[in-house]
C-alpha cells in the first residue's frame, strides 16, 4: 500500500478501506509513514472527516497498532473516561469506589492538557505513587487492589502516541474523528468490557456548546459500542470547576475528603451517577439508581477509601495515605486571598481562564517538558450563584512565589464575574447519550 494513495483519497472525499486505515495505522506505529504524511492525514481527515464505519476502522486500527490487554477475572473490567475539565478529579473517587463495588478498574489515564488537569499528574502529587507501570505490575495492582491508574505504556496504542504528537502542532487536535479514535484506541486496549463516558460542557470544557458536546458524546457511544465495548456517556456542567479546588495536590485532597466522607458537594454527586451507570451496565446493579445507591454506600462506609489506600500502596505511595493524606501532599509556600472587587452574585465563571490560571502557577505544562508543580493551585473557588460582598474572597491563590500569586489574582478576578442578580444554575447532569 502506499500512504500517499490513502492521503489523496481523504483529501478527494472518496472512501477508505478498513485496510488501508490499518495498514496507516501500523506505519503510524512502525514509523513505516514520516511525519509529513502523518500531518497530511490528519489534516485531510480533519477537513473532510471519516464516516461511520471509518470512524470505527480507524479506531480499532489504531488500539490495535499495540499490545491489547486481555483479562480473565471474576469482576467485569470497567472503566471511566472524561473529556476534561477543571476541578474534575471525578477519577480519583470512582475508580476505587467502583473496585469496592465489585469491578476491576484498569485506568489509563493522561496528563494536564491544555487548561485541564490530568490524572496522572494529580496522583503524582502523593510522594512516590508511580504511574509508569509495566503490564505485569498493572495486573498485580488491580489483582491486590480493584483499581489501578497508569499512563499508556509504549505498548499501548503507539499509533496513537505518534498521531497526537503530530495534531498537536499541526492545528489537527480539533477533529471529531481524531479525538474519538484517539480517546477509546487507548481505552479499548485496555480489555474494557464496559466505558462510561463523561463528556463535559462548558466554559471550562474543550466543547462549550451543547451542539458540539453531543456530537462527540454521539460520536464515541456509537464508535465504543461499534467496537464491542457497551459504552454510555453522560453529558455533563463545566460551566464552573466540578469541584471548589483546582491544581494537583489540591484535587487529591478534594477526593480524599469525598472519599473518607468529610465532603460532599458537585464532586460527590457526579461521581456518584456516572458510577451508578458503570455498575447498571456492567450487571453489578439492578438500574442506575440502585448503580448509584450501591456506590454512594461504599464510599460512606469507607470500603472506596480502603480500595484508595491499597491502590496508593501498591503503586508505591504511602501506608498510611488514606488515614493521614493531609500530611503527605505538599503544600505551597504562598497562600493569598483573592478579594471580591466589588458586591454581586457569581454570574459566571470562565473555566478555562482559572484552569490556565493554574497552568500560570506551574500546575500544568506550558510546553512538554515543563515540570509539574505539585502544591499550586486555587482553593475554595466560590461558586456560581454566590453572594460576595466587596472584599470577602473569591478564591484561595497556592503559589511558589508572590509574583505568581500577583498574576494569579488579576486572573481570577478576570475570571469571575459578578453580576446584580444570581443566575440560573444549569443542572449537572444535562443529557444521558446510548
Ligand atoms: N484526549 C485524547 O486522548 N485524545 C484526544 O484527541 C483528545 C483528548
Amino acid at each position: 500500500m502506499d500512504a500517499r494513495a490513502i492521503i489523496a483519497r481523504l483529501r478527494d472525499r472518496q472512501p477508505v478501506t478498513a485496510d488501508e486505515l490499518r495498514w496507516f495505522a501500523q506505519g503510524l506505529a512502525d514509523r513505516g509513514v514520516s511525519d509529513a504524511q502523518a500531518g497530511a492525514f490528519a489534516m485531510a481527515v480533519l477537513l473532510n472527516g471519516l464516516d461511520r464505519d471509518g470512524r470505527v476502522a480507524l479506531t480499532l486500527a489504531m488500539r490495535d497498532s499495540g499490545h491489547v490487554l486481555r483479562w480473565a477475572l471474576d469482576r467485569p473490567v470497567i472503566d471511566k473516561h472524561s473529556t476534561g475539565g477543571v476541578g474534575d478529579c471525578v477519577s480519583l473517587v470512582l475508580a476505587p469506589a467502583l473496585a469496592a463495588c465489585g469491578a476491576a478498574v484498569p485506568m489509563i489515564s493522561g496528563r494536564g492538557l491544555g487548561h485541564t488537569g490530568g490524572t496522572l499528574d494529580k496522583l503524582e502529587s502523593i510522594p512516590g505513587f508511580t504511574t509508569g507501570l509495566d503490564e505485569a505490575r498493572l495486573r498485580s495492582v488491580v489483582d491486590q487492589a480493584g483499581c489501578a491508574i497508569v499512563a499508556a505504556n509504549a505498548e499501548i496504542a503507539p499509533a496513537d502516541k505518534r498521531l497526537y504528537a503530530v495534531r498537536d502542532v499541526t492545528a489537527t487536535v480539533e477533529s471529531l474523528d481524531l479525538i474519538t479514535a484517539s480517546i477509546l484506541s487507548k481505552k479499548l486496549a485496555a480489555g474494557l468490557q464496559g466505558l462510561v463516558l463523561d463528556v463535559k460542557l462548558g466554559s471550562g470544557a474543550f466543547m462549550k456548546t451543547p451542539q458540539d458536546a453531543r456530537a462527540l458524546a454521539q460520536a464515541l457511544v456509537e464508535t465504543a459500542n461499534s467496537a464491542g465495548c457497551p459504552t454510555a456517556a453522560l453529558i455533563t456542567d463545566m460551566s464552573q470547576p466540578l469541584a471548589p479546588d483546582l491544581g494537583n495536590a489540591l484535587e487529591v485532597a478534594s477526593a480524599m475528603r469525598v472519599l473518607t466522607g468529610a465532603a460532599r458537594g458537585r464532586l460527590h454527586e457526579l461521581t456518584v451517577t456516572l458510577g451508578g451507570v458503570a455498575l447498571a451496565q456492567a450487571g453489578l446493579a439492578a438500574d442506575v439508581v440502585a448503580g448509584a445507591d450501591a456506590l454512594a454506600a461504599a464510599i460512606a462506609d469507607g470500603r472506596a477509601a480502603q480500595a484508595m489506600g491499597r491502590m496508593v500502596a501498591t503503586q508505591g505511595g504511602p501506608l498510611a495515605f488514606v488515614e493521614e493524606w493531609a500530611r503527605f501532599l505538599p503544600e505551597a509556600p504562598v497562600i493569598r486571598e483573592v478579594p471580591a472587587p466589588q458586591a454581586g452574585h457569581v454570574a459566571a465563571i470562565d473555566g478555562q481562564a482559572l484552569g490556565l490560571a493554574v497552568v500560570g502557577l506551574g500546575g500544568g505544562r506550558q510546553v512538554e517538558t515543563d515540570r509539574v508543580d505539585p502544591a499550586v493551585g486555587l482553593s475554595e473557588v466560590v461558586p456560581l450563584g454566590a453572594a460576595v460582598e466587596r472584599g470577602q474572597p473569591l478564591a484561595r491563590i497556592h503559589a511558589a512565589r508572590e509574583d505568581a500569586a500577583d498574576a494569579a489574582l488579576r486572573a481570577v478576578q478576570g475570571a469571575i464575574t459578578l453580576g446584580a442578580q444570581a443566575p440560573d444554575l444549569p443542572p449537572l447532569v444535562h443529557e444521558g447519550v446510548g
